[in-house]
């Protein structure tokens, strides 16, 4: 019988045999791979001293290929909860020393734990993968191992908020998880993710991709969007997690936290002096968003993927709102189809969480071309109507430049549910630009005339002087007030503070059915 004392002594045995993970020469390669354990990762996001592990001493019950044999408690994932920034969130980092942090059904059962504990108590769920994928010896079980999380991440949907943080493998099935979640993150050069890796993709198609270009954080980051944020080493991973934390609520009945504001002189004359006079010009609308948001707080998502729109979290008077702004200075901010899907995702992430949304267009229309229609510009531009209908949170819209066609609709417009609209004088609400329009509507008389060219100048400037500007959607109460750009700051706290109390509801029904 051993005393209680040695019971004492084999506890802090476990406890650090557990902390050891795969061992010693095992996490050596770790670092040398630039990479940190999944310990230390856990470190330098949560509060110091705030972390509580959960199932430390899980074991796997596999008895195949050797591995009754092979045992390291915890199987290959730290599981806990702990605070950031003085706010719970529950966390998981797959440990890569233990068995290529491979997914088991133990491995996947404390995750599941972890999951079903941030649904219920309603906070965030953050997840540190750097995995080799199904545990290859478990076969089926692990595979059930992963449905069981992806189930799970579809039912915390728009429930709490899930992040990504991929910072090693992450191939095969495994990816699923990250991509339902709301956010994913990607460390530079030492994490990938792909369905299949290169060598089947020699297998299969014949061509020949690195890891880093087939499904690196700069391929996924400006390629395929599935990463929001390509992060130049883990610790900047962790502290974009850190930064996103702070925009958003704890979960779906709950409000971003504020921080404290005090009121000041919130006119920004620089930007009467922003718009170029020549309406085709390109100019910075980063520019506006930096100039009207509370300083220093814009959070760029998607930096690097569909330029040509703009989307993040800032803080206007210390309130968490969501940016979704045409970006003139790429593409002249048309839409297409990165863009559209970029925005209508974001749109919907805010709306869940309860995110005011902000919408600065300045828009010439859609991307026109084959390759835009045969991939679907039709169903994608439609996932941001859609995205925008649906959203019942506060929305306001403040037109700078182009608000043409379609796309006019489609940008927050009063006629879709925004609550406000407003204006810049340099405002063009048409149907098109002025020259497109004439060279339509007056293509017989233009034709006909004795100079055409100057024909058609007369018309182009006939459309302009009718419909160029504000007045015409002003007229009919589709903009709410035509205000001087350096105005906008302050219309927009006093605006969002009047919405502060929104209540809008929407038919009931199972759900909607968004275009994919
Ligand atoms: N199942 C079980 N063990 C795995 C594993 C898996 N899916 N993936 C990796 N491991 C183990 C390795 O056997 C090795 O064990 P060891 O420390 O006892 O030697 C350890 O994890 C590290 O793997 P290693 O291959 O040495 O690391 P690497 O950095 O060179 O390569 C991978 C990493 C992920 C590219 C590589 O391990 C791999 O291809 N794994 C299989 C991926 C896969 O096909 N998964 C199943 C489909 S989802």
């Amino acid at each position: 019988m051993s005393t209680i004392a040695e019971k004492f002594a084999e506890l802090a045995r476990k406890n650090a045999e557990a902390e050891q993970g795969g061992g010693a020469k095992r996490i050596e390669n770790q670092h040398q791979k630039g990479k940190l354990t999944a310990r230390e990762r856990i470190g330098l996001l949560m509060d110091e001293g705030s972390f509580e592990e959960i199932g430390k001493f899980v074991m796997h019950r596999s008895r195949d290929f050797g591995l009754d044999r092979e045992h390291y408690l915890g199987d290959g994932v730290v599981t806990g909860y702990g605070t950031v920034a003085g706010r719970l969130v529950y966390v998981f980092a797959q440990d890569f020393t233990v068995f290529g942090g491979a997914l088991s059904e133990t491995h996947a059962e404390k995750i599941c734990r972890l999951m079903d504990l941030a649904l219920k108590n309603g906070a965030p769920l953050i997840g540190l993968n750097d995995s080799g994928g199904a545990r290859i010896q478990e076969g089926v079980v692990s595979l059930a191992g992963y449905a069981d999380i992806f189930y799970r991440n579809t039912l915390a949907s728009g429930v709490v908020p899930q992040f990504s943080a991929v910072m090693g493998p992450c191939a095969g099935g495994a990816v699923y998880s990250p991509a339902i979640t709301d956010f994913i993150l990607m460390v530079e050069n030492t994490s990938y993710m792909f369905v299949t890796g290169p060598n089947v993709v020699k297998t299969v198609t014949n061509e020949e991709v690195t890891f880093e270009e087939l499904g690196g954080a700069s391929t996924h980051s400006h390629k395929s969007g599935v990463a929001h944020f390509s992060c130049e080493n883990e610790v900047v991973a962790i502290q974009y997690l850190k930064q996103l934390l702070s925009y958003v609520p704890q979960n779906c009945e709950e409000e971003a936290p504020r921080v404290p504001y005090e009121a000041g002189n919130e006119k920004r004359p620089a930007l009467n002096t922003l718009i170029p006079e020549n309406a085709n010009q390109p100019y910075d609308i980063k520019e506006v968003i930096e100039a009207v948001a509370d300083e220093g707080t814009f959070f760029e998502v998607h930096k690097n993927f569909g330029e040509n729109i703009v989307v993040g979290f800032a803080r206007l008077a210390g309130r968490s709102i969501g940016i979704v702004a045409n970006q003139p200075a790429v593409l002249a901010g048309v839409l297409d189809i990165k863009a559209s899907e970029k925005a209508a995702r974001f749109v919907r992430f805010c709306d869940c969480f309860n995110i005011p949304l902000l919408v600065f267009e300045d828009v010439p229309g859609f991307l026109p071309g084959t390759d835009q229609e045969w991939n679907g510009i039709i169903k994608n531009g439609a996932k941001l109507l859609y995205a925008f209908c649906e959203a019942t949170v506060p929305r306001i819209t403040v037109i700078t430049r182009k608000a043409y066609g379609g796309a006019y609709d489609v940008m927050n417009s009063k006629h879709i549910g925004a609550d406000m609209n407003y204006a810049w004088p340099s405002a063009e609400i048409a149907v098109m630009g002025a020259k497109g329009a004439s060279e339509i509507i007056f293509k017989r008389e233009i034709a006909a005339a004795e100079d055409p060219e100057a024909a058609l100048a007369e018309k182009v400037a006939d459309y302009t002087e009718k419909f160029a500007n504000p007045y015409r959607a002003a007229f009919r109460g589709y903009i709410d007030e035509v205000i001087l750009p350096e105005e906008t700051r302050e219309k927009l706290i006093r605006g969002f503070a009047m919405l502060e109390n929104k209540v809008d509801t929407r038919p009931r029904r199972k759900h909607g059915n968004i275009p994919l």
